[in-house]
């Protein structure tokens, strides 16, 4: 940042992003996007922007301009993208990024200049003096690069430092240079960029624990020796099946310090596919962590790491989870798009405009146990946030898109069914026009269901077990179990099976074909699967 820029935020509030400062924030309305909020509320709210979405998807720029007015790069400003090789520098993602910032008012958020990852093998095999030499050079080519420009605001200047129990982590910087690194490279930064906030950021350091007292105490005693850190970075990588740390409490301790907080690289993560539930516990944690800012004057903001579950990098770091962003694949706004506007709009949500109608809904794949329904999506002035299912006044399911998996009803019955939209402040929608469906008998008979459950599961392969109920005795029963292709069942037991393609038909062994009225038996197998996360189930008639 330039010496005047820096003596006119002085003179206002130095928390204020810059583009506050530069356009005086107006008072923000109900339906207004993300920034506008934060600005009034003269926070950032952030997100994390990658080169080559930034480069080919126009939806992905203009949500990231409209709705963000701080960005971070997710990789571009790292050691393996800007100096590759010893004193080669490459700056053409970090300049795509400033220059994205600059065309839309925003602060960038410099990321980041010594960690342990990310980092090129010709530094890891220096010896401590080169090490050390090639750390001051990296941080005084690449933080000085920006140093004269207003947009660049602050840097991560060491990433990652400790072990999860608190020591400092064993890294090849500690390895070769001890703890000196750490303080070696808040100076370095402080003399390439004197105006840039200058931070330390980590992850599982959210809550008061271990970890986070460790960083607490360095913190306080760097700043008793003078080393220039002014910033914590908490990053924030949660996962809606662990509780919900207790941020504000550990932000304010930081915050006592004197030290300014933010939260870098928030993300909520969850065991996909999504589902109504989910999507609300999500809700919740995005909607604390801003709140948790909110409430701290020293918390800058809040950086979400990326905004769409369309480029993320959960599922490919931890298999099996995803929907950790605000916005769908699609594009589309997720309930915690909607508890992040709220939070920063403060308070209740003043919408009173409820949903419009949704379509009448078409039964498919209609077996004796279950159906598809999909209907017309609704609109609504800000976002649908659901769908529930109805047959009269009992709700049968409920579902985030527009369409749903019914399960576990009853055989040769007719369903008339209806469809209710809502939004986040709780507006309901009218019932839209009903459907009727009736499901066929089931297997082995009249009144049999067959119920499937997944036992345990692991890489290539899982356990499943099917339980039949029979509702009048029957001597004989049979089911088909359909897979989506890449599944084979190699191994059953408790039942005699056929296959057909994806389809696998399971019949009474010699010894459990006769299940008296209101009895069951159960079969289980081994599938083989050639994918990640969560096995696919499977359609049962
Ligand atoms: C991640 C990026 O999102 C990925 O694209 C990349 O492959 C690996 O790094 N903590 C950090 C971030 O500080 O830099 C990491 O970003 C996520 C964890």
């Amino acid at each position: 940042m330039s010496a005047i820029r820096r003596a006119i935020l002085a003179g206002t509030l130095a928390a204020l992003p810059v583009v506050a400062a530069v356009l005086p924030a107006t008072p923000a309305h109900a339906s207004d996007t993300l920034r506008a909020h934060a600005e009034a509320r003269g926070k950032f709210i952030g997100t994390a922007v990658a080169t080559s979405p930034l480069a080919n998807e126009s939806a992905y720029r203009t949500i990231a301009a409209s709705e963000f007015n701080q960005i971070t790069a997710e990789n571009a400003m790292k050691w393996d993208a800007t100096e590759p090789s010893q004193n080669q520098f490459n700056f053409s993602g970090a300049d795509q990024i400033m220059a994205f910032a600059e065309a839309n008012g925003q602060q960038v958020h410099g990321h980041t200049l010594v960690w342990h990852s990310q980092t090129p093998s010709w530094v890891q095999n220096l010896g401590a003096d080169a090490m050390r030499s090639a750390m001051q050079n990296h941080i005084a080519r690449v933080a000085g690069r920006y140093a004269s420009n207003p947009v660049l605001k602050s840097w991560d200047v060491v990433n990652e430092v400790f072990e999860e129990n608190g020591s400092l982590r064993n890294s090849f910087w500690y390895q070769r240079l001890g703890d000196s690194y750490i303080a070696d490279a808040f100076r370095a930064a402080r003399a390439a960029d004197p105006d840039a906030k200058l931070c330390i950021n980590d992850y599982n350091v959210e809550g008061v624990n271990a970890k986070s007292t460790a960083m607490y105490n360095l913190v306080r005693s760097l700043r008793a020796q003078n080393v220039p850190v002014d910033c914590v970075g908490m990053q924030s990588h949660l996962a809606i099946q662990y509780g919900f740390p207790n941020i504000q409490e550990n932000m304010q301790r930081f915050a006592d310090l004197g030290v300014e907080v933010r939260v870098t690289e928030l993300d909520v993560r969850m065991q996909t596919p999504r589902n109504t539930t989910k999507d609300a516990t999500q809700a919740t944690y995005y909607s604390n962590v801003v709140k948790a800012c909110l409430a701290v004057s020293r918390c800058s903001g809040v950086t979400i790491w990326g905004f769409t579950d369309r480029h993320s990098w959960v599922p490919d770091t931890f298999p099996g989870e995803g929907a950790a962003l605000i916005y769908d694949e699609n594009y589309g706004k997720k309930p915690s798009y909607t508890a992040v506007h709220d939070a920063l709009a403060g308070g209740a949500p003043d919408d009173t405009t409820p949903p419009s109608t949704p379509g009448r809904p078409a039964a498919s794949a209609v077996t004796a146990t279950g159906a598809t329904l999909t209907w017309t999506a609704s609109t609504d002035n800000r976002a649908v946030t659901g769908y529930d299912v109805y047959r009269g006044t009992t709700r049968l399911a409920s579902s985030a898109t527009n369409s749903v998996a019914l399960t576990g009803l009853t055989p040769e019955t007719a369903y008339t069914v209806h469809v209710v939209a809502r939004d986040a402040a709780g507006n309901t929608s009218a019932n839209s026009e009903t459907t009727t469906f009736t499901t066929p008998a089931g297997p082995g008979g009249t009144g049999c269901t067959a119920t499937y459950r997944l036992v345990n599961s692991w890489q290539g392969g899982f356990q499943g077990e099917v339980t039949v109920k029979c509702a009048s005795a029957v001597t004989s029963w049979r089911t088909t179990l359909t897979y989506p292709s890449g599944v084979n069942i190699t191994q059953n037991w408790s039942s005699t099976m056929s296959a057909s393609g994806n389809a696998f038909t399971f019949s009474n062994a010699p010894w459990n074909g006769t299940v008296p009225a209101g009895g069951s038996t159960t079969f289980g197998f081994i599938g083989s699967w050639n994918g990640t996360g969560t096995p696919p189930s499977p359609a049962i008639s």
